[in-house]
């Protein structure tokens, strides 16, 4: 397509919505009936992943519809540039090369002309002799003690992927080992995650690409303060208890870490994406370099599933275009993504950032408006908590909420033997529910329970609730990477179709800078007059109520 053709003004796009005309209200059940195959031919394989995508709302018509918009839109050009390590990210002007850390040691990925592998395996090399350093006591801390707990300082992109890949894996992780999470500025955060640890064993990791984000240099600070006050030391102690992952050599040192005890990544690896960088530390120290590995050849695996199946077959692809279909011709304003493993508890948290930072965008690539819907809202919590709380809404409600159903056949391997049995209960709930929301409960069923006239509209299911159903047999390192990359790619195959740059996150700015412009107002009362009259009061109040 020329870039300068209006997505929504392609043929591609105008055959898509005189198809939703002559779809209609077909309904799944209906689609199920003309079609017994159906649950087994809407389905693909990829690595140890089933996906199951026969209870969503399209035809052979649609998916050949929306395969031919990602042709037009050249999905697959972008994809391919981005793997090329071509300058794809252009308001930074910057390669987009998250594939490159996942790549195997004799891969060559170039950057400026420069292959970018050999310096991947080298920080890898050098995490995993620091992991294993800790893991087996020979790195102690500033009173020889050795280190016992783990203390991950960062936010955004060097918070949520480390937090939930060390949840999703925690039987994995070395159970002597304590591993915390520190990210929010409210003092509150560090507080609760310090306040019962020794300082002698505690290692504190900060994780800031730029080494420059507020709330992770003021949390280090106090983390800094903390440790030297609790093992009253002076600043030596510091090298035995800090090291830093970031890309700016500069300002670690200038925060008092010796750039020896840096782990490096590149202005290439997005915040979003940088899990399997230096920012995965924490997380390799828990699970070990081997395990760390095995996740990134899971997210290997799914990269070269996206860049070589061929599109009928290829389920980033197809995740992508379906996420279009609804909220582009179905009105849809949110995706539901709902784990039924516990250990996925933070998942959804972290798809929220990799999506919604990554595709809240309102203008294209040239800087124009778009008028078509692009990401969308991207919610949900372990499944059966869900069960109890909001799926009543996406059941009975008003709302069309597409929603990705994913479960493991096995518990993880250490569950206590007393526990397995509920497994089978756990998944019965994953494919009730699917059902459920797929094919509903007709009126005359209803009725035909007995149930008084005055309560069938109450009783009655409509149904016709689009879900994808992701099963694996259990929840692994390698699992878990084909899992995220499965998501990444989907989120720059809908990228890519919008015409929207994935890889910035311009919209974040604005609340920074006027932050900083807040702040004194708050401490000195000094510069209200800068602000509008609601803030300006609010600040008042707040002032008033801290007694100021
Ligand atoms: O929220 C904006 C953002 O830049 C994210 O993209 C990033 O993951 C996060 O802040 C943290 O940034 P840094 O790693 O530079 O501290």
């Amino acid at each position: 397509m020329n870039t300068k053709a209006r997505l929504n003004q392609t043929p591609e796009w105008a055959a898509l919505a005189t198809h939703r005309e002559h779809l209609g209200s077909t309904h799944l059940r209906e689609l199920f009936a003309e079609d017994p195959e159906r649950g087994t031919r809407y389905t693909l394989r990829v690595g140890d992943l089933y996906l199951d995508y026969s209870k969503q709302l399209v035809t052979d018509e649609t998916l050949a519809l929306l395969r031919e918009l990602a042709a037009a839109t050249g999905v697959a050009e972008l994809r391919d540039a981005m793997f090329r390590g071509e300058k794809i990210n252009t308001t930074e002007d910057r390669a987009v090369l998250h594939t490159a850390l996942r790549a195997p040691r004799d891969a060559v990925v170039e950057v400026d002309g420069e292959n970018v592998v050999p310096a991947v395996h080298a920080v890898l090399d050098r995490m995993g002799d620091f992991a294993e350093r800790i893991r087996s006591g020979e790195w102690t801390g500033h009173t020889g003690r050795r280190i016992r707990n783990i203390v991950n300082i960062g936010i955004g992109g060097s918070d949520l992927g480390p937090a939930m890949a060390y949840e999703a894996l925690r039987s994995y992780s070395d159970r002597d080992l304590t591993l915390r999470f520190v990210s929010n500025v409210d003092g509150a955060d560090l507080h609760e995650a310090v306040r019962d640890l020794d300082a002698a064993e505690t290692l504190f990791i900060v994780a800031s690409k730029t080494f420059t984000t507020i709330e992770t240099v003021t949390n280090a600070t106090s983390a800094r303060d903390w440790l030297l006050t609790e093992l009253k030391a002076g600043q030596e102690a510091v090298a035995k208890h800090f090291v830093a992952l970031s890309t700016n050599a500069e300002k670690v040192q200038d925060f008092g870490i010796d750039t020896a005890n840096m782990f490096e990544f590149w202005d290439w690896v997005g915040g979003r994406y940088s899990y399997d960088s230096a920012i995965g530390l924490s997380l390799m120290i828990a699970i070990g370099p081997e395990r760390f590995r095995e996740m990134l050849d899971g997210f290997h695996l799914v990269d070269e599933h996206f860049r070589t199946a061929p599109p009928e077959e290829n389920a980033p692809l197809l995740l992508g275009l379906l996420g279009i279909w609804y909220g582009d011709f179905l009105d849809a304003q949110s995706h539901a993504v709902l784990p039924y493993s516990h250990y996925l508890s933070k998942f959804t948290a972290y798809l929220q950032q990799l999506d919604m930072e990554s595709n809240g965008k309102s203008v294209d690539r040239e800087g124009n408006p778009v008028d078509w819907q692009t990401g969308p809202v991207v919610w949900g919590t372990p499944g059966t908590n869900g069960q109890h709380a909001y799926y009543q809404l996406i059941h009975q409600g008003t709302k069309l909420i597409p929603a990705d159903f994913i479960g493991f056949a096995r518990p993880v391997p250490d569950l206590l033997p007393g526990l397995v049995a509920q497994h089978d209960l756990l998944m019965a709930n994953f494919l009730a529910q699917t059902q459920a929301l797929a094919f509903g409960k007709t009126a005359e069923e209803v009725r035909a329970e007995g149930v008084p006239e005055e309560l069938v509209p109450h009783k009655t299911f409509r149904g016709n609730h689009p879900t994808t159903t992701i099963l694996a047999e259990e929840l692994t390192p390698s699992v878990l990477g084909q899992l995220i990359a499965l998501y990444e790619h989907k989120v720059f195959v809908q990228g890519a179709v919008w015409n929207i740059d994935s890889f910035d996150q311009w919209g974040v700015e604005l609340g920074k800078v006027l932050a900083k412009k807040i702040e004194p107002v708050l401490t000195e009362g000094t510069g209200a007059e800068q602000l509008d009259g609601s803030t300006r009061a609010l600040a008042d109040t707040y002032r008033a109520l801290r007694g100021r």
